[in-house]
């Protein structure tokens, strides 16, 4: 009996991509194409992973090409190509130019691989993962933002980094855009189940709030040529895990937001059930109406940045 093995594409091999490229091989989620514009560069960095593979121990197909004909019939797709920010930018500034390339890389895909999944990298990611979706044509289900694991990883490693406990013990909630006005929720981070306003005095809480939601710029200012990529890269496989091996967890993602909290039809960070559909379920929550209004906010600088696009 033949067994299909999934096809994992990543478009743009700089960071965030190649690094994406190196979990989930090794994680032998299926065999992996890596893509960029630079000649090359993705078969380089193919190469060099698929020798890591006697030393690791994964038996994943790894190549890298310039030519999407390659990418045909892929499962899903992890689309990173485009420009990172750079000290004092926000992720905003980079959407004009991320814009023309998501949607050139949106058109390419398509064209070879009608049914994949798209997980969308590239910023400002809120905005991104819209014109994915408008130009693919795709049903909302299968085009999803990659925002909320990462900025959850950032508030759960800033929980256990301050209580001094396991990462695997701690749980974080973060709704909304991927911006300045992202909103972790610490009523729902727990450690081992307890609450973390049962832990911690509202201070440190909110000091750890504020630098989830700047988290990004930290590492862009220690970088100063680039922006985070570990992180970014291992929260997109992790949603790619739950798709491809139908899990169903239930992971904060830029999803399609129509009725649901009252979002009006645009892509915001909401916790969804991830399998082999795509999105299966959005969860919807009762916010305080402190949360609501911050909720909002974010929402609106969504909208603003989608009004804005050259579509
Ligand atoms: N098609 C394919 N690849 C492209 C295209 C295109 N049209 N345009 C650019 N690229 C490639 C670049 O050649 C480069 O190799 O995208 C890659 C981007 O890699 P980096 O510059 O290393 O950027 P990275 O840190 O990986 O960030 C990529 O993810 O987190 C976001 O904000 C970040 O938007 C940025 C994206």
């Amino acid at each position: 009996m033949a067994l299909k093995r999934n096809k994992i594409t990543v478009v743009g091999a700089g960071f965030v991509g190649a690094t994406a490229a190196h979990w989930a091989a090794s994680n032998q989620l299926g065999d992996v194409v890596i893509v960029d514009i630079i000649e090359g560069m993705p078969q380089g960095k193919a190469l060099d992973l698929r020798q890591a593979a006697p030393v690791v121990g994964f038996d994943s197909n790894v190549i890298g090409t310039n030519d999407y004909k390659d990418t045909a019939d892929s499962d899903i797709v992890i689309i990173t190509a485009g420009v990172p920010r750079k000290p004092g930018m926000s992720r905003d500034d980079l959407l004009a130019i991320n814009t023309k390339i998501v949607k050139d890389v949106v058109t390419n895909i398509v064209k070879y691989s009608p049914n994949a999944i798209l997980i969308i990298v590239s910023n400002p990611l809120d905005a991104m993962t819209y014109v994915a979706h408008k130009v693919s044509g795709f049903p909302a289900n299968r085009v999803i933002g990659m925002a909320g694991v990462l900025d959850a990883a950032r508030f759960r490693a800033f929980i256990a980094m301050e209580l001094d406990v396991s990462v695997e013990d701690v749980n974080a909630f973060v709704l909304g855009g991927h911006g300045d006005t992202m909103v972790p929720l610490p009523r729902y981070s727990t450690v081992a189940g307890i609450p973390l306003p049962d832990l911690l005095p509202a201070d440190k809480i909110e000091a750890m709030c504020k630098r989830t939601a700047n988290g990004g710029a930290e590492i862009v200012n220690l970088l100063k040529t680039g922006s985070a990529f570990f992180a970014p890269s291992a929260s997109a496989v992790e949603m790619v895990q739950s798709i491809l091996l139908d899990k169903k967890r239930i992971l904060p993602c830029c999803v399609y937001c129509d009725k649901e909290y009252g979002a009006g039809g645009y892509f915001v960070g909401v916790p969804a059930k991830l399998g082999k559909n795509g999105v299966e379920q959005i969860i919807e929550i009762k916010l305080t109406p402190e949360e609501k209004v911050a909720f909002d906010k974010s929402v609106a600088a969504v909208k603003e940045l989608v009004k804005a696009l050259p579509l």
